[in-house]
Formats: C-alpha cells, structure tokens, sequence
C-alpha cells in the first residue's frame, strides 16, 4: 500500500489533498496534530467520508508532529476520535495500554505500535520490532540512516523479522531506497506526502507512476544509481519506463552512497542486477569489478555495472554516450581538430573517444598543470582557458566539460570568437541551453546538448542492464 501522510488543518483540505492524488495512493494516515481545534473535535466522522483507509495518528512534537499539550488530552482526543471507523490507529511504544487497546479492539481499530528515532539507526532494531509486535501489532520503526551501512541494517529486516507485519521507514536523505523497496524491507506499507522538499521524501505519483513501489515483489529485478549526491539524477525517468514498456519487472532506485565497499554487500543483499555510478564514484568503483571493458581500463574511470556469473563486470557508457551524436559528422570527416574545455573527470572520457576517432585534441583548463596531465597520457596539447581565442577559426567542434554553466548562466570561454562553423557541445544538461551554446547560437554554430550524451549513455546502459534495445516509443522527461 502507498499512504498519504494528511498535513492539512481541515477535514475538507484534507479530502481535496486525497482526490488530487487519489490515483496514485491506497491509504492515508489522517494526522490530527496538524488539525485546527474544531476539527479535530470531529476527526472521527473523516473515514466514512473517503474510500481508502485511514490511519488514525496524533503525534507529539518530540516524535516529530505538531502536539504539544499533555499526554492527558492527547490521549482524550485520540479516544474520541477512535468513534470514527478507523483502520488503523498509530499508538506510540511508550503510550500506557489501556482505554486505547481497549477501545481499538472494540471497534476494530488495528494497532499500529510505534518507535521513532530521529537520530540514528539503534543497533537492537529488530529486537525493537519484535517488542512492538509482541501483542499482534503491526510494528513501526521510523529511524534515521546516515549511511550504506544503516541501509543494510533496514533492509535485512525483512529477514531478521520475517513473518512479522511491520513498517520500517529509514527517514532522510539515506532513507529514499526504503521507501520505494518497502516491500523489500518487509513492510507493509509505504509513506509520502505532498512535501518532497523534505530530504528522502517522494510523492505519490512517484512512487506510483515511476517507480511502481506497490508491484515490487520477490522476482523484481532492482537496478539504481549511486552518487553522492544522486536526487537530481535524471536516470529513474529513463530506465523505469523502458522496463515497463518491455515488460521487465524491474525497477531503477537512487541510492546516496558514501561508502562503495558497502554498497557492493547491499547490492549483493538486495540480489541487484546492475547500476549505474556517478560522481564521485566512477573510479573508486573498479577496486570492486571482476571484470571491466577496454574503455573502462584506457579511460580509468566506469559508469555501468552489471552482475555476471561469480562477477560484477563494469563498462564506460559515456564514452559511447558522448560519440553518437556527432558521430554522422566524424564519419563525414568534419571533424578534425577539437577544442575540450576542462580536464576534470567528465572531460577524460571525452578527450579519450576523440583520441580514439584519431581526432586532434587541444585541451583548455583553468589550471594548466592537469590540462598537460591529461594531454601527455592521450597525446594531445594543452593550454589554458585565457589562451582559447587564440584557437577561434581553428577547430571544427568545441566540448565544454567543466561544471561552468551548470545551474548557472555563465560561460567558461565568455567572449570566444566563433567563426559560425563550429560544432559545440556541452555536456551540462541543466540547464539544456548553457550560456555557452546560446553564445555558439548567435554566431550560427551547430549545436548539441548535455541532454543527447545522457540520453545516449542511458540507452546504452538499458542495453548492458537488460539485453534490450531501448525502446523506440519511450521519450524520457530529464
Ligand atoms: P567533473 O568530474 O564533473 O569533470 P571535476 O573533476 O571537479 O568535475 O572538474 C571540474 C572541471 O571544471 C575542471 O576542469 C575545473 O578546472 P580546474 O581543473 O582548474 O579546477 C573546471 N572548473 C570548475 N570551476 C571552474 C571555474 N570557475 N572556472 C574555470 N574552470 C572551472
């Protein structure tokens, strides 16, 4: 089940939040702590007026709600709201049994018993759920993962309390994969709410129409990303809807990584097939791979990785990524000479695929020292960025591979002389228009965008993930 977690101050608001997002959701936990006084005074006549079912829960400002009177009332308030037809009501671990388990009884209200933990991951957390479930109750523990290693801790739960109806949250920014893999955490349900602002937090039709978190089960094949930082990543919009119109139960999660050795065992945990890695991964990754393709060893640094037999085998999509869209150019010989701006880690991948195309490279860098690193190792020359119109008129591409212009609109060459001729590629694709191809525009330069390699890197990996071509009918959003 997907729950909504209700936030709004009135019933009514909270009836318009459940139609807006009706078609995405199976349940929804109506929180009247966040209810203004008069309707709280009525929360019980809520259930009859939605068709999904609702949780009943009344949380405390140190369990991370809105409450901030006495147990007394609180506890007053949940009783009579507990009138209501309710499925469920959340009674925290430490609430006194009692009138509450009595009434829910009575009534039919399920039990929900649950711990919080905005701190950290306890290490007796599975003794924890068996505590809370010890009188039948669904158990819930909300935790705080800071880490892989945390996100094992959750996710060997579904083993560890198997049998036992739970819900394990980790919560946060770590936390994203346990929401979406609830079913792989053993859970029985997972939340969202309006506020993806809020860090690890996914909306509704996220979980629905992209990641299909509901139809996860023991055969879904789980693929993802790891980076750090990973949210912004664009590939969950361009692999989960190729699997789906290949008929592939699979699915694709970000993982926020800060420790690769320890992602490998969760990726051995969670029987993953293959991911994909971005930065700052890409080359501490290969201490890892049994196996990696002659990209990946000329170039040194690998974004693909795909389970073999007894393996885990890594590829460099980037590379090819990079080629496609000016490959129609290079086998028409109108490229020869190329300028490369920047010499971090993007920029390798690329010089290396021109180098490979027998192309003659010049790279511009702001600190002259790496551009010549980087050129003695591929044979080609080096300069520095101030130099670069010296080069105008000479080349027939320019790549930008630095982060300049990312989010930003400045260009890293401001006030290069383009002839008109050249071809210019950036390879930041947020935005899509950098201020380095607007000012290749106005001199009529052909232009290609950050947004082709990625796409382009995808397919490939679709390819290396599944055996499949990526499908023709799919337009990824990024
Ligand atoms: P990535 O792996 O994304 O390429 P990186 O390895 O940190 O990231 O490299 C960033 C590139 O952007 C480098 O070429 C960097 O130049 P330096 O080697 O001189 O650091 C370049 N870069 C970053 N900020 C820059 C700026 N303000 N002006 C010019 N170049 C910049």
């Amino acid at each position: 089940m997907i729950c909504y977690v209700l936030s709004d101050t009135t019933l009514e608001k909270c009836r318009m939040t459940i139609q807006k997002n009706r078609r995405w959701i199976d349940a929804c936990e109506l929180r009247i702590d966040f209810l203004d006084e008069e309707n709280r005074a009525i929360a019980s006549s809520f259930p009859e007026t939605v068709d999904i079912p609702v949780i009943l829960t009344h949380r405390r400002k140190i369990d991370g709600g809105q409450f901030t009177g006495s147990e007394k009332q609180r506890k007053a308030e949940l009783l009579k709201a507990m009138d209501g037809a309710f499925a469920y009501v959340d009674l925290e671990e430490d609430l006194k049994r009692g009138e509450l388990d009595s009434k829910a009884e009575r009534n039919g209200i399920k039990i929900i018993r649950s711990y919080h933990n905005f701190e950290r991951v306890p290490d007796d957390i599975y003794a924890k759920v068996m505590q809370l479930a010890r009188r039948g109750d669904v158990a819930k523990v909300a935790v705080t993962p800071h880490s892989v290693q945390d996100l094992i801790t959750l996710f060997n739960a579904e083993r560890e309390n198997r049998g036992i109806d739970k819900i394990i949250i980790g919560m946060g920014e770590y936390g994203m994969p346990t929401r979406i893999l609830y079913r792989r955490t053993g859970s029985i349900l997972t939340f969202c709410s309006e506020n993806e602002t809020a860090p690890g937090q996914i909306s509704a039709q996220k979980l629905r129409e992209l990641y299909h978190a509901d139809e996860v089960n023991d055969r879904t094949a789980i693929y993802g990303i790891i980076g750090n930082p990973v949210y912004h990543s664009s590939s969950p919009q361009i692999h989960n809807p190729a699997f789906r119109a290949i008929k592939f139960n699979a699915v694709y999660v970000p993982f926020l990584v800060d420790n690769v050795r320890y992602f490998f065992m969760l990726a051995e945990l969670l029987k993953m097939r293959g991911f994909s890695v971005t930065i700052p991964h890409k080359i501490e990754v290969l201490s890892y791979l049994g196996d990696i393709t002659r990209e990946v060893k000329q170039i040194g640094s690998c974004n693909t990785v795909v389970r073999k037999p007894g393996l885990w085998k890594g590829s460099n999509t980037d590379y090819y990524g990079f080629l496609r869209p000016i490959e129609n150019d290079m086998d028409e010989g109108r490229i020869r000479r190329a300028l490369v701006i920047g010499a971090g880690g993007a920029s390798q991948a690329v010089i290396w695929a021109l180098r490979n195309r027998r192309i003659k490279v010049t790279i511009l860098n702001r600190t002259l020292e790496k551009a010549k690193a980087i050129a003695k190792v591929n044979l080609c020359t080096a300069d520095t960025i101030e130099n670069a119109p010296l080069y105008a008129g000479k080349v027939d591409l320019i790549v930008q591979t630095t982060s300049v212009g990312l989010g930003e609109d400045v260009s890293p060459i401001a006030g290069f002389p383009f002839t008109g001729r050249e071809i210019c590629y950036d390879i930041i694709y947020k935005p899509r228009m950098t201020r380095f191809l607007k000012d290749a525009q106005e001199k009529g330069c052909t232009l290609h965008f950050g947004e082709e390699m990625l796409l382009e890197q995808g397919k490939l990996q679709f390819e290396a993930f599944t055996g499949y071509h990526y499908p023709k009918q799919v337009h990824p959003e990024i």
